[in-house]
């Protein structure tokens, strides 16, 4: 049985007929602190495989009941991130070729010393967690960073001592704040700052299954456990196992599947569909959720006892408007990856652009602001500063009375058209200077239609002749 206490010591399944060797196999392999357990034969070793989660799998080639190779293909199905190493007899190098094909990680032929058994094994844990730490990277490139929290104000850094403090216990962590304030971002800071840290932080996004279809994404299914079931899928709890599940927008997840998963966080085990094995489960739960949990629980949405279970250590994101002092310090990192990102040179952001993204509400949050450096990058064209006309929808003047233009009216009165077409001057003479002359530019600046500004243009030169 799996046991759920430090993860980080491997787990390893030694498959060998012969009884003395897979004792001091065994024997050899717990003296350095893995988790061992043994199989006789296929059967039994698959067996296993299926029952709980394993680091590798050490097996001989020829085995009575299932071969080695059978062996490897069920167990690779199952979990294709679990090492397995080969033993082989005199003469079984081609078939050893094979089974590297198949997914083996190594093959070590027989007889063969312990010590170089053990270096093997350690080299390949090594592998494995290059591949992830590259996984990871590979996510993070896609947007889904999960390296420093920016944020140095009060409401950031309670949130940065919380997530660090949970990190390396298993307790179930619910995040809660509006759509784009990084609940996701602090999930994965505290999976890595976690001993789960190498093992597998799995993502749900409870919105994005389709209720029907969540029960299977949840637990998997065996084979033939209902009519499109022709494989087995390994659902992702047992995915997540010895890792982090990371449970998105779980405010929508439908009421019977509220059930089913308060049942597994209370056991801590669970059953493909179809199946009648019990997996045992050490993962840690983290749920998040962008709608008032409470108020859904009020409402009758959200089951009462789950909301506990879920909410054993809370954290709250505040909105990027409650934490303004922020915004310079997240505008300038954002800049910087997004450059990064796009191959391009490093550009700053202008003290008055900056000003108005202070000032700007931010609805949508860190990724509006993300979002919106972007579209600038791209209206800011070769320029190396952005400007508050590349965030046109941002640092656009509001149409409030307080902005109008301060004007005043002589005693004698004033020449109404006149006073007007100065004004106009002003403004596309304005619009043209920061342009460089540009004409196209300073109509998207102007926000007015090129043929239009031509056409003032001409009436004004027409004018000064
Ligand atoms: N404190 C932060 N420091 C750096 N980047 C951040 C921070 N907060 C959010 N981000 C970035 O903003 C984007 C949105 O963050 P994330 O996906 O974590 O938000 P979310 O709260 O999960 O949003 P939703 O509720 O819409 O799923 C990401 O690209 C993330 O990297
Ligand atoms: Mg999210």
């Amino acid at each position: 049985m799996t046991k759920t206490g430090d993860s980080s010591c491997p787990r390893v399944l030694i498959v060998e007929d012969d009884a003395g060797l897979c004792e001091s196999l065994a024997a050899a392999l717990r003296e350095l602190s893995f988790e061992v357990e043994t199989a006789p034969d296929g059967l039994q070793a698959v067996q296993k495989i299926k029952e709980s989660v394993y680091d590798i799998l050490l097996t001989d080639l020829r085995l009575p009941g299932l071969n080695g190779e059978e062996v490897l293909r069920q167990a690779k199905a199952l979990y294709p991130d679990l090492i397995v190493m080969v033993s082989t007899g005199y003469g079984d190098l081609r078939n050893a070729v094979n089974m590297m094909k198949l997914g083996a990680a190594d093959y070590i032929q027989k007889p063969f010393l312990k010590d170089e058994l053990i270096v093997r094994i350690e080299k390949a844990i090594e592998e494995r967690k290059w591949r992830w730490q590259s996984r990871a990277a590979r996510e993070q490139t896609n947007g889904s960073e999960w390296g420093d929290l920016i944020g140095k104000g009060p409401a950031m850094a309670r949130v940065k001592e919380l997530a660090a403090g949970v990190g390396p216990m298993r307790t179930t962590v619910l995040i809660q704040g509006e759509t784009g304030t990084g609940k996701e971002l602090v999930a994965r800071a505290i999976h890595h700052g976690s001993p789960r840290k190498d093992y597998p932080l799995v993502s749900v996004n409870c919105a994005a299954i389709p209720a029907t279809l969540m029960e299977d994404e949840f637990f998997g299914h065996e084979k033939g456990a209902f009519t499109d079931a022709q494989q087995v899928r390994v659902g992702r709890f047992e995915q997540a196992n010895r890792g982090t599940l990371f449970l998105d927008e779980i405010g929508t997840m439908p009421l019977d599947l509220q059930g089913k998963l308060l049942r597994v966080l209370q056991e801590r085990e669970c059953q493909r569909i179809g199946g009648t094995q019990t997996i045992r489960l050490d993962v840690r739960i983290i749920a998040a959720t962008n709608t008032k949990l409470d108020e859904r629980v009020q409402s009758g949405a959200f089951r009462e006892d789950l909301y506990y279970r879920l909410n054993v250590f809370p954290i709250f994101l505040p909105s990027l408007r409650e934490r303004r002092e922020d915004i310079p310090l997240l505008a300038a990192h954002l800049l910087q990856k997004i450059c990064a990102g796009e191959g391009l040179a490093q550009k700053q952001i202008a003290q008055e652009a900056l000003k108005g993204l202070v000032a700007y509400e931010w609805p949508g949050n860190v990724r509006q602001l993300e979002n919106a450096l972007e579209m600038a990058l791209i209206l800011g064209a070769e320029r190396e500063y952005l400007l508050p006309e590349d965030f046109p929808a941002i640092c656009r003047r509001p149409a409030s009375s307080e902005s109008l233009p301060r004007v005043e009216i002589p005693e004698e009165g004033a020449d109404f058209n006149l006073l007007v077409s100065r004004f106009e001057k002003a403004l596309i003479l304005e619009g043209l200077r920061r342009s460089d002359g540009k004409r196209s530019r300073a109509a998207v600046l102007l926000n007015m239609k090129r043929t239009t500004l031509l056409e003032k243009l001409k009436k004004l030169q027409a004018a000064a002749l």
